[in-house]
């Protein structure tokens, strides 16, 4: 039996229809219809308070998303209980666009003629190539390496930073804290896909945001506790960071009175730039519980220490 369970009953519906027709020999339900005892298999997003206890004979947790870092961090999260991480679910080509969108508004400076829009000013910039544009990405997992191959197929210059070295063609990878400081100091464009871990927790911090080029951009979609939030609003307010394209906070929703909201030099969304789409999530999942059956390894595995 496999329990299925996310925020929205609406939602929980459709990826019973679609789980059902995709893997027609298995029991997929949802909590109302559980017998908790019989359930092997956790299909979720956003798991409850007291539903982990009652499922004694659970296999593994499949999450509906990327990051699992409000799962690690689950009180009632058994140690040992494998947990699984969607690697794509349809996110990567989003998350290409999102941050596409952003190095391309800003190689064309469109924020700054939104300013000069506002103003009522007539007024014409250099133009600028994307080879002029040197872009940093931060994180170069799945996803992250993605957007900086496709970053680097638009003709940007594209650096990536990880946790460990990397090899991608046509990007310049760097890792540790040196490396880290190099991408900060010399990219126009610095975009994160990191998720949330005990390591990246504050990684921007004031004196990192402060290595930033003069004029530069710094788009966050990966976690919002990545940044430290004000001090990213002090380097906005004295020209230092030329703008920020945002979608995640350190608070979600990002609370009503948050200068973000009405920041001229801040473009924000509510964590849409990457959601898991159904189709693609059902079928990594039910690939992985294929390979279960037959005793191959399985994909998106999350490694505990690690955070993802
Ligand atoms: C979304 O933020 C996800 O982690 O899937």
């Amino acid at each position: 039996m496999i329990l299925i369970h996310t925020p929205s009953p609406k939602e929980i519906d459709a990826y019973l229809q679609l789980f059902r027709q995709a893997m027609p020999e298995e029991t997929f339900v949802d909590h109302a219809r559980a017998d908790p005892a019989m359930v092997r298999h956790l299909v979720a997003w956003g798991i409850p308070d007291g539903m982990l206890p009652t499922l004694t004979r659970l296999e593994g947790i499949f999450m509906l998303g990327a990051g699992v870092d409000k799962l690690l961090s689950h009180p009632e999260l058994p140690p040992h209980l494998p947990v699984y991480r969607l690697l794509d679910g349809g996110m990567t080509a989003q998350m290409i666009e999102y941050i596409r969108y952003g190095v391309l508004g800003y190689q064309r400076n469109m924020d700054l003629y939104r300013r000069e829009q506002a103003a009522g000013q007539w007024r014409k910039l250099a133009p600028r190539l994307p080879a002029d544009v040197h872009v940093g990405i931060l994180g170069l997992g799945e996803i992250g390496a993605a957007v900086a191959k496709a970053l680097a197929h638009d003709g940007y210059q594209v650096s990536g930073w990880s946790r460990s070295p990397k090899h991608i063609n046509h990007v310049h990878s760097l890792h540790g804290e040196a490396g880290l400081e190099k991408l900060l100091e010399s990219c126009d464009v610095v975009a994160s896909v990191l998720p949330s871990t005990p390591q990246t927790k504050g990684l921007l911090n004031g004196e990192r945001l402060s290595l930033m080029k003069p004029g530069s951009m710094l788009i966050n979609s990966g976690r919002g506790d990545l940044v430290d939030e004000q001090a990213l609003l002090a380097l906005l307010n004295n020209g230092h960071i030329r703008c920020a394209q945002l979608d995640v906070f350190g608070v979600e929703p990002l609370p009503h009175d948050h200068p973000f909201w009405r920041h001229p030099a801040v473009a924000l969304t509510p964590h849409i730039a990457a959601v898991t789409l159904r189709q693609e999530a059902v079928s990594q999942i039910v690939d992985n519980l294929r390979r279960k059956a037959h005793g191959e390894e399985m994909t998106g595995q999350v490694e505990r220490g690690q955070g993802y």
